[in-house]
């Protein structure tokens, strides 16, 4: 990212415990009365305690995790998306210009069935489920984020990529009237991610729609937004209105930016340093010190073998 150094943070713990503790109770309480236990999970009541319009999801008990949830408050309130500014505060102020419904999604290149399509299609027949993911970002930060979504595999092959499909190219939005930032040149708009194929359909990568149980905040990524856990948070593009299966490696807006800094790869790697710091360690949001940064983010059962052979130095 464009910044000084990686950033320290004083997060707020405001109501911290007692959310958490709520949505844990809560849960608890769901569970004996789950009609959905067959399902490997159970579907969440219709609740809005966050404000948000709530949805309905199962939770995926493999995809859970044994630590302490960020703080819904942090999670929406110091964010990283440059279409409205590259302060992290300014984006919860700012992201009402942005109008997550109609949406469309344009699916293009190699695959049977390209086509512009409305996002309430693409979402019909799929049930949600919650995944707890730790969010690592490149500046040093992390966050751990009850996603709500649907494996990104589900929704791409639907489509139908063909074996010219080497890579999944995404990108943002792009309208300076709904992203006011986009009149300036931080980046090079639209901002652009990409994945391998073999990336993409990892059972992992999710497509989330929502957080802490209710659609996304609008500075989260509205309407919809990848999260692919075990890389640095900046693959993890928002606001996708394009689709495109491609045979060449993309190249990513912050490759543009700084191809010595930000690599196609970004998996998260405490071996490798980013040119300017250290990744060894991490500050997660929300508490004081500082704890160890883990291969692929702590993901490495599920990923490792998708880069074997591959020197990660080279390919960061
Ligand atoms: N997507 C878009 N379109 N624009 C952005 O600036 N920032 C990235 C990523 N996706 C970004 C984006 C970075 S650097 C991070 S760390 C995550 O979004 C932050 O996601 P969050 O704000 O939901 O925590």
């Amino acid at each position: 990212m464009l910044i000084k150094r990686p950033s320290d943070i004083a997060s707020s713990e405001i109501t911290s415990e007692a959310v958490y503790k709520d949505r844990r109770r809560f849960l608890q309480q769901m569970i004996g009365l789950s009609v959905a236990a067959s399902l490997g999970g159970y579907l969440s009541p219709v609740q809005a305690a966050y404000g948000g319009k709530p949805l309905t999801y199962s939770k995926a008990k493999e995809f859970q995790l044994d630590e302490k949830l960020t703080p819904y408050k942090d999670v929406t309130s110091y964010n990283n998306f440059y279409e409205f500014s590259t302060s992290k505060q300014a984006p919860a102020r700012m992201a009402h210009t942005l109008k997550p419904t109609p949406w469309n999604i344009s699916v293009e290149g190699a695959c049977a069935k390209p086509g512009n399509y409305a996002l309430e299609d693409l979402l019909k027949p799929q049930a949600l489920e919650e995944r707890i993911y730790r969010l690592r970002c490149v500046e040093g930060w992390s966050m751990a984020i009850p996603w709500v979504g649907l494996p990104l595999a589900s929704m791409l092959k639907r489509f139908e990529p063909t074996s010219d499909a080497k890579y999944v190219l995404f990108e943002t939005l792009y309208d300076t009237e709904q992203f006011p930032n986009q009149r300036g040149r931080v980046l090079d708009w639209p901002y652009v991610e990409g994945l391998t194929i073999a990336e993409a359909m990892n059972p992992l990568t999710l497509m989330a729609v929502g957080l802490y149980g209710e659609v996304l905040p609008n500075q989260n990524g509205a309407p919809m937004r990848l999260v692919v856990p075990w890389k640095y948070g900046f693959k993890s593009i928002k606001s996708i209105a394009k689709i495109r299966f491609v045979e060449k490696m993309p190249t990513s807006s912050w490759m543009k930016a700084s191809s010595r800094e930000y690599g196609f790869y970004a998996n998260v790697n405490p071996q490798v340093s980013h040119p300017r710091w250290s990744q060894k360690r991490e500050r997660r949001i929300g508490e004081w010190g500082r704890r160890e940064t883990l291969m692929f983010n702590g993901y490495a059962e599920q990923v490792a073998h998708l880069y074997s052979g591959m020197d990660l130095k080279k390919n960061f």
